[in-house]
């Protein structure tokens, strides 16, 4: 493990801020994907802004531009691809506009051949393992201009996978929230997934770095901050999960932990029964990701569990924290899916009744195990079983949503809401949406409010102090 960045890391950002042009470069980050890539953006914003850019609002404003992408389902990717072809009209204007390419997608030798084919105004790619070197790529990209280097447009990064990398800098995009990746990568290899490939192996960040890391929010003021793994509850650094939370959890001040994502074959009594203890630190949230409810299906998945021992972790967060929140993802159509197998998938949305559920289409990937099996199931037809188990779930959300009405719920305050004028929006400690309207900004602040309406997606309500 490295603990620091590599040591050239400082001393390469002031390289690059000594040779920027013009005076107040500005920098854009446009970001896809999950929680990790945003946490990713705010570290790739924090070097940028250590090279001497500034942030911007706007791609046309920028002079460095790092479209974070994601890999995760084909859309994901045709959608960053677009984007990226899309800024060529702003290099045509700009040939000095330096635009890198960051994330999952660019950590695929196939991609990043396409990129350097398609797309030759791309200056640099970067895998998500390799951020460190972004005072680099961006080095180059500078002295190409001025003459000093033999021209090279591609800096394609092999992802590292053994490497945590500690102390780059970060921008967060709030104050009152923060992302705090504990683990990286994943071991798993479900069968469908591209993460592992693109990710590399599970690695954990130390204990004492994360404390470190959580105290210093929660004394600059940070109310709610997130765990992120790809596998958090897999987390194993000099201690494991549960002990890593109740640690956090310890610490003084008026602060609230989530965590995410887990996987079913890492929760044992030990960190339920941490959740339990800390009602005020930690969140009465779980997603645990199904993906399918189907026995036949979750093998051919490789998730290694059935669908009877993931209702046992149910049952057991239920009996330790009745109000919980439990979240969830599946896949529909993944290959040899078949009415019956779908059936169970509904049954057990029935059975546990989440307060969301994430659907996906199956979406072959590349290198995958799954991309390789026969019978993939046609395009019609997973449309039709998303369709059915989105209006199921559509129902159940409601029901879960309508046990809200009437009650007060203590709110974090994100900022004003697109809803209305004087409209706010926040977030419960379940992670409900939760609109109401203010004469005053109440941003970053706790308030409570009572719920007096609740569909699927949210609560409406009156603040009451
Ligand atoms: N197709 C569709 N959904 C996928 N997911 C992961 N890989 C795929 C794929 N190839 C979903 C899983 C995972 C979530 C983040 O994305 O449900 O939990
Ligand atoms: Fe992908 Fe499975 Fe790892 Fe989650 S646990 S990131 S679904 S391989």
């Amino acid at each position: 493990m490295t603990p620091t960045p590599n040591t050239d890391f400082h001393a390469l950002c002031r390289q690059v801020k000594a040779l920027l042009s013009p005076a107040e470069p500005r920098v854009y980050v446009q970001t896809f994907g999950c929680q990790q890539n945003v946490a990713d953006g705010e570290k790739m914003l924090g070097i940028a802004c250590e090279m001497g850019y500034s942030p911007c609002e706007r791609p046309e404003e920028a002079d460095l531009i790092l479209v974070n992408t994601c890999a995760i389902r084909e859309h994901a990717e045709i959608k960053a691809l677009s984007v990226v072809g899309q800024y060529k009209h702003l290099w045509e204007q700009n040939p000095d506009l330096i635009i890198g390419v960051t994330g999952c997608m660019t950590a695929q030798a196939h991609r990043v051949e396409q990129i350097r084919r398609s797309y030759p105004y791309i200056t640099f790619t970067l895998a998500p393992g390799a951020l460190h070197e972004m005072p680099q790529m961006v080095l180059y990209a500078l002295q190409n201009r001025l003459g000093q280097k033999v021209a090279r447009r591609h800096f394609a990064l092999e992802q590292q996978t053994d490497t945590v990398t500690e102390g780059l800098p970060v921008c967060r995009g709030e104050r009152h929230r923060a992302w705090v990746p504990v683990m990286y990568g994943c071991n798993n290899f479900c069968s469908y997934c591209i993460v592992p490939y693109v990710r590399g192996r599970e690695r954990s960040r130390a204990s004492g770095e994360i404390v470190r890391e959580v105290k210093e929010l929660i004394e600059g003021g940070v109310r709610e901050i997130t765990l992120l793994g790809q596998n958090v509850n897999s987390y194993r650094g000099d201690v494991d999960f549960a002990t890593l939370l109740s640690r956090l959890a310890e610490l003084e001040g008026d602060f609230l932990l989530h965590f995410m994502t887990s996987h079913p074959k890492d929760v044992p009594d030990e960190l339920i029964r941490v959740m339990a203890d800390h009602p005020d630190h930690i969140a009465p949230r779980f997603h645990l990701p199904l993906q399918s409810g189907s026995d036949r299906i979750l093998a051919a998945m490789n998730r290694r569990y059935t669908a009877q021992r993931y209702l046992g972790i149910v049952d057991r967060l239920r009996a330790a924290m009745p109000h919980i929140s439990l979240t969830t993802d599946i896949i529909v159509g993944f290959p040899g899916e078949t009415e019956e197998d779908f059936a169970q998938t509904l049954e057990v949305l029935r059975r546990v009744q989440f307060d969301m559920v994430y659907a996906f289409v199956y979406s072959p990937r590349k290198g995958t195990a799954a991309a390789e099996m026969p019978d993939q199931v046609p395009d019609d037809e997973k449309k039709s079983r998303m369709n059915r188990l989105l209006s199921l779930q559509g129902d159940i959300s409601l029901a879960c949503a309508k046990r809200f009405e009437g009650q007060t719920v203590r709110v974090l305050v994100d900022g004003p809401a697109k809803t209305g004028e004087h409209m706010y929006s926040g977030r419960t400690a379940q992670n409900r949406l939760v609109h109401f309207p203010s004469e005053a900004d109440l941003t970053g602040q706790y308030v409570r409010v009572r719920v007096d309406r609740a569909d699927a997606f949210a609560l409406y309500g009156t603040v009451t102090e």
